[in-house]
């Protein structure tokens, strides 16, 4: 079906990718639970393997249920194409072998994703490339750290964890005046909040186990962008294997149905927590675009249209203060992950940046009294008044 000309988020996901069942009609799409898939003539055969005609082959080349989400994910980013897998790491370490080979280097920054940091810092130079950690949100510096050999920059903006936002814009043009690739991981914005094509990126990536599934209950990541740079995508894909399940990927669309409803939802909740600990005598910072000390607001006013669920808060204190906040919470659960109808808290040092060694997460801002706050979809007043109490001396 032509869904071309939807044009508002909430008709996007619930009708984008969406077609009757062809043999009972049913509305809600099977599970295509299978490996492999029969082929009408040998012909056949030989046509899908050269590219000929539309068809499906084997699970790791391609599912039915993959090409529901990967449409409704291309018109988000308003991108041509789309490739789901079966993480975020997945779909970075794909997007990254696409996109460069042993030799090349790398510019990014330290407050990424912990996962994202020892994909760079620990297993690329195992395969000859090697990685500059800046402050990218200095463009400058950015440009800077460019050696010869560099093929690609890699954003996170909104950073993971201390939610420092990057100019998209400035640094697609830096990038593309010396032919390197912009890759952005959209994970913690998503296409509600940012479209980094339409800023001049390259590649979004995303952690789809995040705010684009929403619901903690599936693994999963995509890669978005032209035509070409997908189908390059599906080569490496096809190699490394990191093919999604049938079942995550019909939970994924069913979750995406609702994405747009729990991103604003997310947003306003995230808004109202940071303006509520900004006053707290009991924090000493928070890091959330949507405020306006923060030192990137006007540049992620200009750029995104909301600021989402996750904020980062330094607490007076150090690791007593940190252990008793986080161990008196009730209505949020101490977990990694965010982006997911509950609300999640977690200290960055202790898990998920627990191995970045202590001179990137200096460069990051990720100090020992950290602790980032991912806020669900519940009731505000609950939210907040669990993060009261948590906070209180008592
Ligand atoms: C910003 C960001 N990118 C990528 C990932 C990796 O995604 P996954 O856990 O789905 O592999 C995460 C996970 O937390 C993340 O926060």
């Amino acid at each position: 079906m032509n869904n071309n000309w939807l044009r508002g988020i909430n008709s996007t996901v619930i009708h984008t990718g969406e077609v009757p069942d062809p043999i009972t009609g049913a509305v809600v799409p099977p599970i295509y639970q299978t490996t492999t898939f029969a082929f009408p003539s040998n012909e056949t055969m030989w046509d899908l393997m050269e590219g000929r005609g539309g068809g499906f082959i084997y699970t790791r080349y391609g599912n039915p249920n993959y090409g529901m989400v990967e449409a409704k994910l291309a018109a988000l980013e308003e991108a041509e194409s789309a490739l789901v897998l079966a993480s975020g790491m997945a779909a970075t370490s794909t997007a990254i072998l696409a996109s460069a080979k042993a030799g090349d280097h790398i510019v990014s920054h330290a407050d990424i994703y912990g996962g994202n940091f020892g994909l760079f810092y620990e297993l690329l130079p195992k395969v000859g490339m090697e990685t500059s950690f800046v402050d990218a949100t200095d463009v400058e510096e950015v440009e800077a750290a460019i050696h010869p050999n560099t093929t690609i920059i890699f954003i996170e903006s909104p950073s993971n964890p201390t939610l420092r936002v990057c100019d998209l814009g400035a640094i697609a043009q830096i990038a593309h005046a010396r032919g390197i690739r912009l890759i952005v991981d959209n994970t913690f914005a998503t296409p509600y909040n940012q479209r980094p094509l339409t800023l001049g990126a390259d590649v979004v990536v995303h952690s789809g186990t995040k705010y684009l599934n929403g619901h903690s209950d599936v693994m999963a990541g995509a890669i978005v962008g032209s035509t070409a740079i997908i189908a390059d995508a599906v080569q490496v894909f096809r190699k490394l294997g990191g093919n999604l399940n049938a079942i995550d990927a019909w939970l994924w669309n069913r979750g995406m149905k609702t994405f747009g409803l729990r991103m604003a939802r997310h947003n306003q909740n995230g808004q109202a927590v940071a303006e509520f600990l900004a006053s707290h005598p009991r924090v000493d910072r928070v890091h959330y675009p949507g405020l306006p000390d923060h030192p990137q607001h006007a540049l992620a006013q200009r750029q995104m249209r909301g600021f989402g669920g996750v904020l980062a808060v330094e607490l007076r204190g150090g690791q007593a203060e940190v252990n008793a906040v986080l161990n008196r919470v009730r209505l949020f659960t101490r977990a990694v992950s965010l982006g997911s109808v509950e609300s999640l808290i977690t200290q960055p040092v202790a898990a998920v940046h627990h191995n970045v060694p202590e001179q990137y997460r200096r460069l990051g801002g990720i100090t020992s009294n950290l602790i980032r706050i991912a806020v669900g979809i519940e009731d505000i007043e609950d939210i907040v008044a669990d993060l009261d109490q948590a906070l209180s001396r008592e």
